[in-house]
């Protein structure tokens, strides 16, 4: 299996609960390296660029108002298959339907409110970490 990036958010919701500390320790006990890391509060715009595939949906205004509604830590992750491995360790998207153990179980509380983003595919994966983390400066 290759060696991956994805990008990782822990999203308000679970910021202000105080599990970011609990969501780090699963990364670290997955064997995930954590290649860069930073407390950022999102802005309409950076989260519309961010979220773009999904402006326009339903959804979107709901979506923005959480994300922006406080800090979130922003993270570049990597390992062998580190994409779907951050993905699993998540769960779905929708809480109701992850699987005990899994962190959107444990931390999100419905669809809209769910903990943890992760990148879907490498594409989105590459887009992402570029977005908020620059080659030269923040991953090490
Ligand atoms: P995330 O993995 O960050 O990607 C987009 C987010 O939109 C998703 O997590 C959900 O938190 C949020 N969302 C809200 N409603 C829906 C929905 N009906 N379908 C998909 N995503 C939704």
């Amino acid at each position: 299996m290759a060696v991956e990036r994805t990008f990782a958010i822990i999203k308000p919701d679970a910021v202000k609960a105080g599990h970011s500390g609990e969501i780090l320790s699963a990364i670290h006990a997955a064997g995930l390296a954590i290649r860069a890391m930073r407390l950022v509060r999102l802005t309409p715009r950076i989260c519309q660029g961010f979220y773009h595939e999904h402006v326009g949906k339903g959804f979107y205004p709901e979506l923005e108002a959480f994300m922006t509604e406080g800090p979130v830590v922003i993270l570049c992750l990597e390992g062998e298959g580190a994409i779907l491995r951050w993905r699993d360790l998540m769960g779905p998207t929708d809480p109701a339907k992850a699987p005990e153990g899994s962190l959107r179980k444990r931390f999100g509380t419905h669809i809209g409110r769910n903990a943890t983003h992760g990148s879907d595919r490498a594409e989105s994966a590459a887009f992402e970490v570029g977005y908020f983390f620059s080659q030269a400066f923040d991953l090490v």
